[in-house]
């Protein structure tokens, strides 16, 4: 309760909400004790669709008392809890501290089963059914909004269930790339490349190296501009070198896409991926689990 700008505004809120629950009782207190002129059970005289008409009878009390009640029920809890501008009420409650509270309870409860499985190596528990049951909600918690509920991944978002690595696949690699993060970077090459035309030759290359439908000529002469620029970085295969973190270009699996335009784009603009560091999310226990969730999804290194 304290985003407001400076305390004027916090003054100016509670002042309004005190005045206006106070102005309440006393509207309800005056009408409840003064009569109106005519006497109970007459009419007041005003008469609508020809035979409706209102009589003088005062509120019932029972349904004043209600209203009474609600303007006591409102200050005892502006009292107690926050409410009243930035005054932070006796109980001292606060959302965020309800949060924390709870937070705290539930490590409590959890921490000593994620915990157990520290004395273990990744692949040990990467091995056991219960660790990865837990492993892979936390998975769902922490990674599936980037990497999708299965792990395969998306367009900029690296598939973990296949055996191709960016960073590695091994298991401490694993961990490392989860607790620091990564950031993969494609500098932008258009200018290095050429001109456009340079630039679709070269995208028409890339193509060929996946055996996808492709302009022969112009991969031909895209294939000398990839060895003297893109080999460094993505070897003369083309493969990729695992010491730069380059993509392999030969195979299915595209990051970003395969069509000649998003491969121009690529070229173009380069491409920066960032996955966050988790440090601050996950203890050394939640680590564990889920290095060991991510190196049992891989097939290849299972075996
Ligand atoms: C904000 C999006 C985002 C979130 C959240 C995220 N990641 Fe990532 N992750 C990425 C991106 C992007 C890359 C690729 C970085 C690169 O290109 O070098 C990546 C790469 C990785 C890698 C390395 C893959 C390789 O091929 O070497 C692993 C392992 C990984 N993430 C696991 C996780 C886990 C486990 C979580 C949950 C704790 C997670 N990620 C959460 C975006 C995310
Ligand atoms: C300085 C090193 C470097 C150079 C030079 C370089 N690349 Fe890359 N390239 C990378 C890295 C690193 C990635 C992966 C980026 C990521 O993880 O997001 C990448 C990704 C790509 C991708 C995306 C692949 C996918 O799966 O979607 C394409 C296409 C590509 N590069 C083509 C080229 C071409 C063509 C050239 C030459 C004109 C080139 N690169 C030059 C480092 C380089």
């Amino acid at each position: 309760m304290s985003d407001f700008t400076n305390e004027f505004w916090s003054l100016y809120i509670a002042v309004i909400t005190v005045v206006s629950m106070i102005a309440c009782g006393v509207l309800l207190y005056t009408f409840s004790s003064t009569r109106g002129t005519g006497a109970e059970g007459e009419t007041t005289g005003h008469t609508w669709d020809g035979d409706l008409s209102e009589s003088n009878n005062p509120l019932p009390r029972w349904w004043m008392w209600m209203f009474f009640i609600t303007i006591l029920f409102g200050l005892v809890y502006l009292v107690l809890y926050p409410g009243l501008g930035s005054y932070g009420g006796l109980f001292g409650w606060s959302s965020k501290g309800q949060y924390d509270a709870e937070q705290q309870q539930a490590l409590q409860q959890y921490k000593p089963v994620f915990d157990n499985y520290l004395s273990q190596d990744i692949q040990t528990v990467a091995a056991n059914p219960e660790a990865l049951a837990i492993g892979g909600r936390l998975f769902q918690t922490y990674c599936a909004q980037c990497h999708q509920s299965d792990a395969r991944g998306g367009k900029g978002f690296p598939n973990l269930g296949d055996d191709i690595w960016i960073w590695g696949g091994e298991p401490e690699t694993i961990k490392t790339s989860i607790r620091d993060g990564r950031t993969g970077v494609m500098p932008p090459m258009g200018a290095v490349v050429g001109g456009p035309e340079d630039i679709k030759d070269t995208a028409n290359y890339v193509r060929s190296l996946s055996g996808l439908e492709h302009d022969a000529a112009r991969a031909e002469k895209g294939k000398v501009k990839f060895m003297a620029i893109c080999a460094a970085c993505h070897g003369v295969d083309g493969k990729g070198k695992r010491e730069v973190h380059s993509a392999n270009l030969t195979d299915e699996n595209w990051e970003y896409g395969g069509t000649e335009a998003i491969i121009i784009q690529t070229i173009t603009k380069g491409r920066t991926s960032v996955m966050p560091s988790h440090k601050h999310l996950l203890d050394d226990g939640k680590l564990h689990l889920l290095s060991a969730y991510v190196y049992s999804l891989s097939p290849h290194l299972q075996k």
